[in-house]
């Protein structure tokens, strides 16, 4: 282009996204979270003198990369986080360099909704498959064939997502979608094609959540453990999440062994398994890893809780919120009180601070501001990807603002508008 316009930006606007986020369910779109989820890059921090010397042009770009930058903070590992990230990767890369006929230790990571389940095993999962197409790339020889007839597309992370209300079937086709393959036509032929397109990808590491969608507390769904049977007696790192996963039904035929703290299940008899090979097969193994929300009741649970807040703090971009904004005073109680050390939920309450705070012009996060602020835990589309709450994945807690007694002092450039009668209007 020849004439540009003074005002023009030197560059493209590269921290907003063209089309819609990755769906991480299907292969494309996994792979274009695994490439690009490190890649934000968060707006430098000016001061309001500096930001008062921009164009109005510059101005207002540098507004919608400060908005991005609230709306794409980082995860922070937390002690919770940490134990997952941990085990996780030890049983992945294990089983991944495992060669003899032994089975498969296998995870399922239990927690409620919120709580950072399936963010954290997703970028784990996606940190393993990094370190692994690294070496293949380095070492060529050891690339696998692909099987012919299918798309040479080697996969060694799938993940999806169970159905709401899902049947065994809708499962198995949740999984086949993931790899785009034909579905079969009852279940067993389901299977099949699972256990086929896994090889045929050289699948290594299979996460399958909201696993607890699946209902397993009825005489009739023999079907489903049935089918639970038969993941695990696939040649793969099984990694189930789901909320209340001990109360769920998933445990029932397995038995705990207190030696290794696992969870064990008995080969199936043959003639009832859905795999070939399974005489080769011995008992599965699974660990059951709990992601639970921050502690506020020890010493240790409550420095946890503020460095995460600290976490948070070095990303927020406002004009008036200093070292200490939500890691000091009394913020620490009242975000703990609002959010139930829940990593989602606090998530949720910044966000929407941040928001407010630039829009009404006050440019710092304080408790008034977000005394303003309804957690909304229904589902917002686009925000979250669907949740069941009948399956337990949007938490059952009281995230209202406690208003103080007495007249509140008043703040903020729209605070006018305010309606200061009905505060209960605003909880919804
Ligand atoms: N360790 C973390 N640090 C920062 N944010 C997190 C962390 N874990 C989860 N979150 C945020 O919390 C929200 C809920 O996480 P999610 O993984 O969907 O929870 P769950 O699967 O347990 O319901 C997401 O927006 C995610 O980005
Ligand atoms: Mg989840």
């Amino acid at each position: 282009m020849s004439d540009r316009l003074p005002e023009a930006p030197d560059e493209p606007v590269p921290f907003l996204r063209f089309g819609p986020r990755p769906d991480r369910t299907t292969y494309e779109g996994w792979q274009e979270f695994r490439r690009t989820r490190e890649l934000f890059v968060p707006v430098k921090k000016i001061s309001l003198a500096e930001y008062r010397l921009l164009s109005p042009r510059k101005r207002s770009l540098h507004d919608l990369h400060r908005a991005a930058t609230h709306v794409n903070m980082r995860m922070e590992e937390t002690p919770m986080s940490a134990v997952v990230t941990t085990l996780m990767r030890s049983r992945i890369q294990n089983n991944a360099m495992r060669i003899g006929p032994s089975t498969l230790d296998g995870l399922m990571i239990n927690g409620g909704g919120y709580q950072g389940k399936t963010e954290t095993a997703c970028r784990t999962a996606a940190e393993f498959e990094d370190t692994w197409r690294d070496l293949f790339e380095r070492y060529p020889a050891y690339y696998l064939d692909p099987m012919p007839g299918t798309r040479d597309l080697i996969a060694p992370v799938a993940y999806c997502q169970t159905p709401v209300k899902a049947t065994p079937i809708g499962l198995c086709e949740a999984i086949l979608d993931f790899y785009g393959a034909p579905y079969g036509k009852n279940l067993r032929g389901m299977i099949r094609n699972v256990r086929e397109s896994i090889k045929a990808h050289a699948t290594t590491v299979l996460l399958i959540d909201d696993i607890t969608r699946l209902k397993m507390h009825r005489e009739d769904d023999q079907d489903t453990l049935d089918l639970i049977r038969g993941l695990m007696d696939l040649d793969v790192t099984l990694v189930l999440i789901g909320v209340n996963i001990p109360r769920s039904g998933l445990l029932r035929e397995g038995w705990h062994d207190p030696r290794t703290k696992q969870w064990v299940y008995a080969p199936l008899k043959k003639g009832k398994s859905y795999n070939p090979d399974a005489s080769t097969q011995t008992e599965r193994r699974f660990d059951l890893v709990n992601l639970a929300p921050f502690d506020y009741s020890s010493d240790a649970g409550i420095a946890a809780f503020v460095d995460h807040l600290v976490g948070i703090e070095n990303q927020i971009r406002l004009f008036n919120a200093g070292p200490g904004t939500l890691s000091e005073g009394e913020m620490p109680e009242y975000l703990y009180r609002r959010t139930h050390g829940i990593v989602g939920l606090l998530r949720r309450l910044a966000e929407d601070g941040l928001v407010k705070a630039m829009e009404s012009g006050l440019e710092d996060l304080t408790t008034d501001l977000l005394d303003e602020i309804t957690i909304n835990l229904g589902n917002v589309p686009g925000r979250d990807d669907g949740r069941d709450a009948e399956a337990g994945e949007i938490p059952d807690v009281d995230t209202a603002p406690k208003r103080k007694p007495g007249p509140r002092p008043r703040r903020g450039r729209n605070s006018v508008y305010d309606d200061r009668g009905t505060p209960s209007a605003a909880e919804g």
